[in-house]
């Protein structure tokens, strides 16, 4: 029989036939995959935080919190490549209307804003990114859990760095800037930044410097 034979080999789903094995799980936005409402909330989480990083950085700056506000900047950019990111791989899963984030607050002292901060990249560290990334390993996403790895990364280096500003606050460091990968988002101060980034691998000559 034509048709067993066929029947054995594919899968009926809705009027297409899918081999078992390579399935994939559907990708429209009417019934949104858990990849697709994950992407979705880290667009919008990164920039809401890119919209609030901006204010912190012009309050830092205000109160004479140089090299606070270059950071707040330099996370900024790597935010801003996080949200690119995102946005691409949701494209690629047919989903070109992701909702951007805002930011409505406002800044208190510099303390409290890299308190905030720290507060922000924890949670994207520890808990929100290792999550979605599972989840989009589990679906088969390759490009959003690239996107997602990039960004849990970058995530990292921002704890550090923001709970290395908060503990030097009173010491005012010399504003030197940052340099921040244009693709995954690592950010690095003057004295640490590598030739390439161990991340994505692109070199540092593509690196923007953030002051
Ligand atoms: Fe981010
Ligand atoms: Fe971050």
């Amino acid at each position: 029989m034509k048709f067993k034979a066929l029947a054995s080999t594919f899968v009926l789903v809705g009027t297409a036939l899918i081999a078992p094995g390579a399935f994939a799980i559907p990708a429209s936005p009417d019934a949104p995959t858990k990849t697709i409402v994950n992407l979705r909330a880290a667009y919008a989480g990164e920039t809401s935080a890119r919209a609030k990083y901006a204010a912190y950085a012009l309050s830092a700056d205000n109160a004479g919190y140089r090299e606070v506000a270059q950071l707040f900047r330099a996370v900024c950019r790597a935010e801003m490549a996080h949200a690119q990111n995102h946005r691409l791989a949701l494209a690629l899963l047919g989903v070109t209307d992701p909702k951007a984030g805002t930011y409505t607050g406002t800044p208190g002292t510099t303390k409290h804003n890299l308190t905030d901060a720290l507060k922000g990249e924890s949670y994207e560290r520890d808990t929100m990114y290792p999550l979605m990334i599972q989840q989009a390993k589990a679906e088969g996403q390759a490009d959003a859990e690239r996107a997602m790895t990039f960004a849990l990364s970058a995530e990292r280096q921002h704890a550090v760095l923001y709970t290395a500003a908060l503990k030097n606050l009173n010491k005012k460091p010399a504003p030197e800037g940052f340099y921040v990968c244009p693709v995954c988002g690592a950010t690095y101060t003057t004295h640490n930044v590598p030739a390439v980034s161990p991340v994505c691998g692109t070199p540092k000559s593509q690196f923007n410097l953030v002051k």
